[in-house]
């Protein structure tokens, strides 16, 4: 997301201001503490989702600004709009209850592709800055669970501009599948079926990559000694069959599949399109992972598209 950082080298064709409800006499209130402030950012990871940064003020201001990067021209939409009093002691609490300020300021995990939370707030004289990346899979933590917890009480007040659908109708181009597919859907709509056969799907011809049975080779794939030294190197980044699979699809280059490498390249070329991170949403690409997880050898042996060894 350089642009958010270097904001003056973006280009932006176009600034939409949405302001929703702005009553002229904000209420000025005891129990919202000094200097009270609170900053929210989201940074999506491979999905299609707009990064977007809330600024919440004592006064229960909200300015939400959403980023959309299109090919030729860049567009930032901002929202504004008041929270009640009500609303902003109910965040304030929801900040308080789990000591916000006490949680330690960065969590990261080694996967690529995932997401970023973003959260700074400020009361009095104190101010505290959060980030977490890779969310899904740290929520566990007892840490990150209290970051959570204000984080969804930020989104209760200040929702993701990622599920309207100003932001959606306008961008959901580039994305070729959503969750209303199935994953059979998927694989037609993107082609798979082109390269991969795939076991209980019409894909049945696909000869350029190797039939697709995550279920049995996966788990095998990243315990080898070639994936390790993928990981070791930086370029690879999976440590479960799941982060394997989503990595072969977006990141087909991360490690190439033994007998598939192309002779006479450059090693990690592989003949997979690399851009397939941007035509699923997040949820989607869960679920066409998940239904490749259930695929083994003795599908694709009754299907016949494996013969028995
Ligand atoms: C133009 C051909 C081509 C297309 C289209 C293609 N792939 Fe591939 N795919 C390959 C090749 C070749 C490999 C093996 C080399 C490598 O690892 O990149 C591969 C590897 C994979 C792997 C790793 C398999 C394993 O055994 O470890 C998965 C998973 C995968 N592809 C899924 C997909 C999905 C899902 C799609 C559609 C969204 C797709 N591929 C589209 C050619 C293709």
């Amino acid at each position: 997301m350089s642009c958010l950082r270097k904001r003056g080298s973006c280009h932006y064709g176009l600034i939409i201001f949405i302001s929703l409800f702005m009553p002229g006499n904000v209420f000025a209130s005891s129990v919202v503490p000094d200097n009270f402030k609170v900053i929210a950012h989201y940074a999506p990871g491979y999905s299609d989702w707009k990064p977007w940064e809330a600024t919440i003020t004592q006064d229960g201001k909200v300015s939400q600004t959403t980023y959309i990067f299109g090919d030729n021209e860049n567009t930032e939409i901002i929202k504004t709009f008041s929270l009640s009093e009500h609303a902003l002691t109910n965040l304030i609490d929801a900040i308080k209850e789990p000591d916000f300020f006490s949680i330690k300021e960065r969590f990261s995990y080694p996967v690529t592709h995932n997401e970023t939370l973003f959260l700074s707030v400020t009361m009095g004289q104190a101010s505290h800055e959060v980030s977490v990346y890779a969310p899904s899979h740290l929520k566990k933590r007892t840490d990150v669970k209290r970051f959570l917890a204000v984080w969804d009480e930020v989104l209760k007040k200040v929702p993701s501009p990622n599920n309207t659908d100003d932001v959606n109708r306008r961008h959901r181009a580039q994305v070729v599948v959503s969750t209303e597919d199935t994953p059979e859907d998927m694989l037609m709509k993107l082609g798979c079926g082109a390269c991969h056969k795939v076991p209980t799907t019409t894909s049945k011809f696909g000869t350029i990559g190797p039939v697709l049975i995550a279920k049995t080779n996966a788990a095998e794939r990243i315990a080898s000694r070639d994936y390790r030294a993928q990981l070791k190197a930086g370029k690879a980044h999976a440590t479960t069959a799941k982060e394997y699979v989503i990595e072969s699809i977006v990141d087909p280059g991360a490690f190439i599949v033994p007998n598939f490498r192309l002779k006479h390249s450059p090693e990690g070329s592989t003949v997979m399109p690399q851009d397939y991170g941007s035509k699923f949403t997040y949820d989607a690409l869960n679920k066409l992972a998940d239904f490749l997880l259930s695929l083994d050898e003795a599908a694709a042996i009754r299907d016949g598209m494996l013969h028995e060894k």
